[in-house]
């Protein structure tokens, strides 16, 4: 019995302060800890001195009574847990499915029954607005105001609503909510670093550009590639419209880098040329060309400072192809060397001639 208390003295520390390095959340510690203590509890019973036979009558009795003692801790115990419910995934999903399963009559029925109610609205608003001016012209501005209001705040509530859907607070924060794990950048200055079209396109290109300080997750592709097809253009819109509202400076959102250029598409090979006294030759012709048939070759100038960069079209499937880089008639070799996976940096070459 000393033996087994003195292994769950040791699994309880164990186990929530792993749990804690794993980033658990605390129900799920408080959890583990429950089962620990279930399973000390049924390993003690076994060393348990076994209770005076019964029988007839009584050993029914008592076996009835041992089932519903058991049934009843197990129904209140697990209604004590946190509880998975079906329905509120089943209407999340709903959600997201239902507008693309909406067959094209369907749709256009909505949309009349949208246009019939706005009009009606519009209606309403004129014949209010002629009372209101017979009353007294200055109320007027009111009901404008008003009106134009209605838009944007029912916008903003849709973008929230496509954010939630989508699942973003998987991997961000907003408000301090959201991702246990640090996954992707805090979101609540986002509106004062880009512009609604900027969040369109990283949403539906996550390559478009990405948060200073995540250079590795970036290139790792973590943040999905998917939304393009989950997303429509209204939703897409109406959820970079919710987050250009965040704007709280305090907050240590990472200001975006643009990936300017596709780096997948071309490598640059660039450098000095220059005399055996170390001063630079300018205007002088300068060739790299790949040593791979179908690959073209280009040449470039140096400039006063003996500068020149040349650029070519070297693909991802071209990885580890040797490139002659040559002036006048002096010739190196290199090899191009980049991570075919990696999307964000620049895949260049630096190569310097002696003349
Ligand atoms: C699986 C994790 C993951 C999910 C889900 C995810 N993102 Fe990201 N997101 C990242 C990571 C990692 C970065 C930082 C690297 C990068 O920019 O590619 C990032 C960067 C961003 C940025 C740029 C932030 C900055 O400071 O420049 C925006 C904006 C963004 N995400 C919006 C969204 C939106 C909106 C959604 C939901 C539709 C979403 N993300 C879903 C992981 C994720």
């Amino acid at each position: 019995m000393i033996r087994k208390l003195l292994i769950a003295a040791l699994l309880f520390p164990l186990v929530w302060f792993g749990s804690a390095a794993m980033h658990f959340p605390r129900v799920f510690q408080v959890m583990l800890m429950i089962y620990i203590m279930l399973g000390l509890g049924v390993f003690l019973l076994l060393d348990a001195p076994s209770i005076p036979r019964v029988e007839g009558r009584k050993a029914v009795a008592a076996l009835v009574a041992f089932y519903l003692v058991i049934s009843a801790a197990y129904i209140l115990g697990a209604s004590y847990l946190p509880q998975y419910d079906p329905a509120v995934e089943m209407s999340k999903i709903e959600k997201i499915v239902k507008p693309k399963l909406e067959t094209p009559e369907a749709r256009r029925a909505r949309l009349e029954e949208l246009l019939k109610k706005s009009e009606e609205l519009q209606a309403k608003t004129e014949t209010l607005q002629a009372k209101l001016e017979k009353l007294a012209p200055a109320p007027k501005p009111a009901v404008e105001v008003q009106t134009a209001a209605a838009g944007p705040t029912d916008l903003i509530a849709r973008g929230k609503e496509v954010y939630e859907l989508q699942e973003c607070y998987n991997c961000h924060k907003i408000g301090g909510k959201g991702s246990v794990k640090k996954r992707g950048p805090e979101l609540d200055n986002i509106g004062n670093l880009l512009t609604q079209e900027d969040i369109k396109k990283k949403v539906f290109d996550p390559g478009y550009l990405y948060a200073d300080g995540f250079e590795k997750e970036h290139k790792k592709g973590l943040m999905p590639d998917k939304y393009k097809e989950l997303m429509t253009d209204e939703e897409v819109t109406a959820l970079a419209a919710y987050l250009t509202t965040l704007k709280n400076p305090a907050a240590p959102t990472p200001k975006p880098i643009f990936v300017k250029t596709k780096v997948e598409h071309g490598f640059i090979v660039y450098g000095y040329v220059r005399d055996k006294n170390g001063k630079p030759v300018p205007d002088l012709p300068v060739t790299a060309q790949p040593l791979k048939p179908g690959r073209e070759g280009h040449t470039g100038k140096t400039n006063k400072e003996g500068y020149y960069e040349i650029f070519l079209h070297i693909h991802n499937e071209d990885v580890g192809t040797k490139i002659e880089v040559s002036a006048n008639n002096v010739k190196k070799e290199i090899t191009a060397n980049y991570n075919p996976d990696d999307k964000v940096t620049k895949r260049q070459a630096a190569v310097d001639l002696v003349l």
